[in-house]
């Protein structure tokens, strides 16, 4: 047995390609590692999304060389992948800039891989696969079945067409392509066979997925998440990213309509300013949110929401940065992320004039995750004294503990049997520690 050690960094997609790749390594004799000491393969598959994201991976390729040197002073060899988003973006530069690498396989070649593999074993040939190939990814790809937990992931849908002009993910993953509906399914049914109670659908754009039956037949995402709610074993459903421009009629609907989807919602605004989400290119303008917000919560009254926010875009006043601090007033989130706004080479605002101070930037991001912190203790709190049903997913830290999650997805920790895993049973909520609840099996 080879040893396969792969360091997954940025969104959950990533988390899913990773699992993918080791399930098509594993006929070639590769196992999964914990390190990288002494590995046979390593992978970084890396992020793109923000400058530090990126830059990351070049001090991580620093510490992989001395494991390399180590291994062939022992007679070994170690093979060094980059993948995901810096692959595709930086390309031939990594070999340039980090000789350590034998090859850079950007997001949509990786069915590519034990092909590479077997050409740099002959140390000949190309090593870099960055295009964006017509052959469709996910008909080469092993149907997902390593790292199936209580909670798996299911990637639908893949790429973007929204070119908000802060992003590198157009660039990076390509158009958008929704995986056919028959193919997902299949997999749903594999992943609750292997023991999945919760799906977390993913897309970069999830909810634009559109698909197309073996009929020629359209498949609207709400369509797709009633059928994967027919799956019996499968209790819960979850979905992320969205854009606010796809929240679609049927969509709410689902809300309300089926209840196996849980009553949580990332849906990202990034700014509460209209200036600065044209300036973002983003098609709504904040009070579109808003409306949006309230409509969502007529169909699913308990529904609980989480965002990303940017701060410090190009141009955003003191005004814009207000505006943004009020939609946040006015929603209320439950959990959100929020940036500095980070200049991405080849994305258009990157040229923009008026690029923002580095110290208003931290100040502005400052205020801002004060008030979304004060709003997600607030959420937390509200659940204390109440009757939640929770999913279990895991044993806890502690012995006899296990954690599981409210609909919310908050964790929760509580004393009981590790066969609880797998299974939805009703806890009350008594306490709040740092990061998580505590409860008691009622
Ligand atoms: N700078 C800062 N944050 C960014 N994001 C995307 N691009 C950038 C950027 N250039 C944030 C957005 C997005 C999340 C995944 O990352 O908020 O929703
Ligand atoms: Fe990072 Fe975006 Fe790529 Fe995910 S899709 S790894 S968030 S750049």
């Amino acid at each position: 047995m080879k040893k396969l050690f792969i360091k997954t960094y940025g969104c959950q997609m990533n988390a899913y390609d990773s699992a993918r790749m080791a399930d098509l390594l594993a006929p070639l004799g590769y196992a999964g590692a914990e390190t990288p000491e002494d590995a046979d393969m390593v992978i970084l598959n890396t992020c793109h999304i923000r400058e530090k994201a990126a830059e990351k991976v070049y001090s991580e390729l620093g510490r992989i060389r001395a494991l390399k040197d180590d291994k062939s002073r022992a007679g070994g060899r170690m093979l060094v992948a980059v993948a995901g988003c810096t692959a595709q973006a930086e390309g031939e530069e990594i070999l340039a800039r980090a000789p350590v690498v034998d090859m850079v396989v950007g997001p949509q070649s990786y069915h590519r891989l034990p092909e590479m593999i077997a050409r740099i074993a002959r140390g000949a040939g190309e090593r870099v696969e960055a295009d964006f190939p017509a052959l469709e990814k996910f008909d080469v790809l092993p149907q997902a079945v390593s790292d199936t937990g209580v909670s798996a992931f299911l990637t639908v849908q893949e790429g973007c067409d929204k070119f908000c002009t802060f992003c590198v993910v157009p660039y990076t993953r390509g158009p958008e392509h929704s995986r056919a509906p028959e193919q997902i399914l299949a997999e749903a049914r594999a992943l609750a066979a292997r023991g999945a109670r919760e799906l977390v659908l993913l897309g970069q754009n999830v909810n634009a997925y559109r698909g197309t039956d073996a009929h020629g037949k359209g498949w609207s995402f709400a369509r797709l998440i009633a059928a994967i709610a027919d799956i019996d074993e499968i209790l819960r459903i979850r979905y992320t990213t969205s854009h606010p421009r796809d929240m679609d009629d049927d969509l709410i609907a689902a809300h309300g309509d089926i209840e196996k989807l849980m009553p949580f919602l990332h849906l990202p605004v990034q700014s509460g300013s209209d200036s600065v989400l044209a300036a973002m290119n983003r098609q709504h303008s904040a009070d579109d949110y808003r409306r949006l917000i309230t409509r969502i919560r007529a169909a699913r009254p308990d529904i609980a929401f989480s965002s990303d926010f940017i701060v410090g875009f190009p141009g955003e006043s003191d005004a814009d940065f207000e505006a943004t601090l009020q939609l946040v007033r006015d929603v209320r989130f439950a959990q959100c992320f929020s940036f500095k706004y980070s200049a991405r080479p080849g994305t258009p605002a990157t040229a923009a004039k008026k690029q923002i101070a580095e110290n208003v930037k931290s100040a502005r991001l400052d205020v801002l995750q004060k008030l979304l912190l004060s709003q997600q203790d607030d959420a937390n709190r509200a659940l204390i004294g109440t009757t939640q049903n929770i999913l279990f997913e895991k044993t806890g830290r502690g012995p006899g503990q296990v954690v599981g999650r409210t609909p919310h997805l908050n964790p929760v920790h509580v004393e009981g049997p590790a066969s609880l895993i797998g299974r939805v049973r009703p806890v009350m909520i008594e306490a709040l520690t740092a990061n998580s609840l505590k409860g008691r099996l009622v």
